[in-house]
C-alpha cells in the first residue's frame, strides 16, 4: 500500500485513494458517427459481471419513527399512508442495478427524492429499510468503520456547489484532501498536478478560486474529488448552475474524463439534453420511486407509463432513436445481391440525427448493417424526416 492509499478523509469528500478499476462489464465507446456522446457496448453480459452497485427495495423516510412506521405497514406504506401520518417518502421501493463502467444518470422533478437516493447509495444517509450492495457487499451490514474504510477506497462525490477553500489557491484546493490524509507535500502536490492536468488546468495552479470562471472552479472540484480516485462517482448536478455554452464544454470535459478513467458514475440531473449527452441509461423518479430504468431510446419508444411519456415529452427524437428502431428488417437474403458503399450503409445503432444527412444526400433508401457489416434493415427517407420533424413514423 502507497502512502496515498493509507490516507484518510472525511472532512471534505467521502472520496478515497484507489486505482480505479478498468471496466469488466462494458467497454465504453463512442457512439456511432457521433465524437462526443458515448453507448455501451457490452464484452462481458453485465447480469454475468454482477452490478458494481445495487439497490435491494431501498426505502427512506422522514418522519418521527420512520422504521416503526414501516413495520406497521408491512413494510410497504403507500403514499396515502405516508401523507396522512406527515412522513415523506423521499426513497421507496427503489431496486436497480448499476455496473462497472457505465454513466447512470437519475432524473426527476424537484423533490422526487434523487439527492437522497444518491446519499443512500453512498450511505451519507441510513435508508430506513433496503440493501445498498456494493462489490457484492450490504453496506447495512457493515460495521461503522468498515463503512469509512469503503468510503475511504471506493466513493467519490462532487456536489452542486463545491466549497473549494476560498483562501487556498488551485493546487492547495486540489492537495486538500490529501493533506487531510496526512500526505506529504511533495506527494500531494505531484498527485494534485496530474489531475489539474486531466481537467485542463495546468497553468492554473497559483491562482485563488475567486480568480476562475464558474466553469474552471467546477473544474478545480471535479479534480479534487478526482485526487482520492475513487471507484465509483457521485455526481449531484454538478454543472446546475453553469450557462448553457459552459455547460455544454464541461459535459464534453467530463465525457473525455470518462474515455480515459471509465469510473462507475452515477449523475443527477434534471436536464434532459445533459442525460442523453452522458448517460448509458437513465432512471426516471417520481416521488421517491424509480418508475423506468432505460437507455433514452428505450424511455422514449416505450415509456412505463403516462408520467415517463410526459417527461419526455419534449426530447428530440432525432436525437435518441436510432436507425434500427425505426429500420424495416431485411429478408435473410439481404445485401446478396449488390456491393455496398460505405454512402449507402448506417449502422444499425446511428441515431436518426446522424443518418439524416447521409439519407437526404443518397435518395429515398439506406441500408442498416450491424457490427459485422451485415445488412439487417432498411430506411425509408421518409420515415427518417418523418421523426426529424417529430411527426408519425411512416
Ligand atoms: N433531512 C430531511 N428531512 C426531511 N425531509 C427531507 C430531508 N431531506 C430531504 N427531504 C425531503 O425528501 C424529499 C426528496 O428530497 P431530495 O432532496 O432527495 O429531492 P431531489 O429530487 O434531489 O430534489 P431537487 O431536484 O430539488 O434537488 C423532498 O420532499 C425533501 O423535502
Ligand atoms: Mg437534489
Amino acid at each position: 500500500m502507497d502512502e496515498r492509499q493509507r490516507c484518510h478523509l472525511e472532512e471534505v469528500d467521502p472520496v478515497n485513494g484507489k486505482a480505479p478499476d478498468r471496466p469488466e462489464a462494458f467497454r465504453l465507446r463512442a457512439g456511432a458517427g457521433s465524437g462526443e456522446r458515448m453507448t455501451l457496448q457490452q464484452t462481458i453480459p453485465p447480469e454475468e459481471a454482477g452490478p458494481k452497485l445495487a439497490c435491494r427495495n431501498v426505502w427512506k423516510l422522514f418522519g418521527p419513527h420512520p422504521r416503526r412506521f414501516m413495520t406497521k405497514h408491512g413494510n410497504n406504506p403507500s403514499l396515502e399512508d405516508l401523507a396522512a401520518r406527515n412522513y415523506i417518502g423521499a426513497a421507496r421501493r427503489v431496486t436497480l442495478d448499476i455496473y462497472q463502467g457505465e454513466i447512470f444518470v437519475i432524473m426527476g422533478l424537484s423533490g422526487s427524492g434523487k439527492s437522497t437516493l444518491v446519499r443512500c447509495m453512498s450511505r451519507l444517509v441510513d435508508p430506513t429499510i433496503g440493501e445498498i450492495i456494493l462489490d457484492g457487499r450490504d453496506l447495512s451490514r457493515v460495521s461503522e468503520r468498515e463503512l469509512i474504510e469503503l468510503r475511504r477506497h471506493k466513493m467519490g462525490m462532487v456536489f452542486q456547489h463545491f466549497g473549494l477553500l476560498p483562501h487556498r489557491d488551485v493546487i492547495d484546493n486540489v492537495a486538500f484532501p490529501l493533506e487531510v490524509q496526512g500526505i506529504g507535500r511533495k506527494t500531494r502536490e505531484k498527485r494534485a498536478r496530474e489531475v489539474l492536468e486531466l481537467v485542463g488546468l495546468k497553468d492554473r495552479e497559483c491562482n485563488m478560486p475567486n480568480e476562475l470562471s464558474g466553469g474552471e472552479q467546477q473544474r478545480v472540484g471535479i479534480a479534487r474529488s478526482l485526487a482520492v480516485e475513487p471507484e465509483i462517482w457521485f455526481l449531484d448536478e454538478p454543472f446546475s448552475a453553469l450557462d448553457p455554452l459552459i455547460r455544454s464544454e464541461m459535459q464534453e470535459e467530463f465525457l473525455r474524463l470518462q474515455r480515459m478513467l471509465h469510473k462507475t458514475i452515477v449523475f443527477i440531473t434534471h436536464d434532459f439534453d445533459e442525460a442523453i449527452r452522458l448517460a448509458d441509461r437513465i432512471a426516471i423518479m417520481k416521488d421517491g420511486e424509480v418508475i423506468q430504468v432505460g437507455t433514452a431510446e428505450e424511455l422514449v419508444t416505450a415509456p412505463a407509463d403516462d408520467y415517463v411519456v410526459e417527461f419526455t415529452s419534449k426530447v428530440p427524437r432525432a436525437k435518441v432513436m436510432s436507425a434500427q428502431s425505426i429500420m424495416e428488417a431485411a429478408s435473410p437474403q439481404a445485401g446478396k445481391c449488390r456491393p455496398l458503399t460505405e454512402e449507402c450503409t448506417v449502422h444499425c445503432e446511428a441515431k436518426v440525427e446522424e443518418v439524416a444527412p447521409a439519407i437526404l444526400a443518397n435518395g429515398q433508401r439506406l441500408s442498416v448493417v450491424d457490427d459485422d457489416g451485415k445488412v439487417v434493415g432498411y430506411l425509408r427517407r421518409k420515415t427518417v424526416l418523418g421523426v426529424l420533424f417529430e411527426g408519425e413514423q411512416q
